[in-house]
């Protein structure tokens, strides 16, 4: 068996998996998103004194199948350091008690195994990742083979929705949010530019979207129920548009037969119905993780530590490190 472990961000969360069958034995997460809320975003001083309080009591629910364990796999890269290092203080100070071998999982890496979580992998993929902190396009061959194919200038699509949300005082996270009010929202009242139109670049950018949306929140302040509503509806229109045209210009150039989506941005219906329509179109099949995988998760790190464990791809627990940052 494999112990997963993630605190990348603000999602606790500890998962036990069946190398052999990458049956999924024990999962359970712990979400900091309500006491985030308050403040419209994570504090990352504040993630990280819930991870320290959360991880051991999670572990704690797992001890049944600590004694099988032969691998940990944990996030360590990218995300917020200070939460990074909580799980990684509990992978380094289990591997030395049990003499575990630990696999150090990229989070991206780990969202793409999303896909894959008591199943096998299915590898060529184009992959598009949208989650808060990651807006990119990826052409996946294998666990040591991602090419990264487009990212963003700036803002990721998550982020996005996070702000605009925050702007209109709306809570956090801002994707659910802006998504269901946006249902209710004319998305044509209001005209938003979409990012890098006309620009051939092959790259994506939500910052000019996010002051447009700024702007307009200024002019109609203070905003009642229809208007919020019809910027959330025009907003999503632009941002999924944006999405949607440069994803276009990589279908042309790569006529993928198998494309994903994943990241907790994956979870938006709208963006889902579009790619759907997109891979209909080309011919490709569309794959989506279950939407209770979709957010940061221990059982997607496990999954990509099992093909890392075949590897051996492992890290010293006394060398081990954290990054805010991480390429493929
Ligand atoms: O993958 P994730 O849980 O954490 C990161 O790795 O960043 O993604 C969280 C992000 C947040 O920005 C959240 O607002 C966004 O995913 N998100 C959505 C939706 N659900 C979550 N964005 C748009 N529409 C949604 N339905
Ligand atoms: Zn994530």
């Amino acid at each position: 068996m494999i112990l997963g472990i993630e605190s990348s961000c603000d999602d606790s969360s500890v998962c036990v998996s069946e190398i052999a069958t990458k049956r999924l034995l024990f999962h359970r997460k712990i979400s900091q998103e309500a006491e985030h809320a308050k403040y419209g975003g994570v504090v990352p001083e504040l993630a990280s004194r819930l991870h320290a309080v959360d991880l051991p009591r999670l572990l704690e629910e797992a001890a049944p199948y600590l004694d099988d364990l032969q691998a940990i796999a944990v996030t360590n890269a990218p995300g917020l350091s200070v939460t990074l290092l909580e799980g990684v203080a509990m992978a380094q100070a289990l591997s030395i008690a049990k003499g575990l071998p630990i696999v150090a999982v990229n989070h991206l890496k780990a969202h793409i195994y999303s896909l894959f979580i008591e199943r096998d992998t299915i590898f060529p993929l184009l992959v598009l990742l949208i989650s808060g902190g990651h807006t990119m396009v990826l052409d996946v061959h294998g666990y040591d083979e991602i090419h990264t194919l487009a990212t963003t200038m700036d803002d990721s699509f998550g982020e996005s929705f996070d702000k605009v949300a925050k702007m209109m005082g709306l809570g956090y996270p801002g994707g659910p949010i802006i998504e269901n009010l946006a249902k209710k929202g004319d998305p044509d009242r209001f005209d938003l530019p979409i990012p890098l139109q006309h620009s051939p670049k092959i790259a994506f950018s939500y910052s000019g979207l996010k002051n447009a949306v700024r702007l307009l929140v200024e002019e109609h302040k203070p905003l009642d129920e229809r208007t919020k509503a019809d910027i959330a509806a025009a907003f999503q229109k632009a941002a999924i548009a944006h999405l949607m045209q440069k994803s276009k210009k990589i279908f042309e150039k790569i006529r993928p037969k198998d494309f994903a989506i994943v990241g907790g941005a994956s979870a938006n219906t709208a963006v889902r119905e579009a790619f759907a329509n997109l891979c209909a179109q080309y011919g490709a099949t569309l794959h989506l993780a279950d939407l209770q995988f979709c957010s940061d998760n221990a059982a997607m790190v496990a999954r990509c530590g099992i093909d890392g464990w075949a590897m051996e791809d492992f890290t010293d627990a006394l060398t081990i490190e954290v990054s805010p940052r991480a390429n493929f």
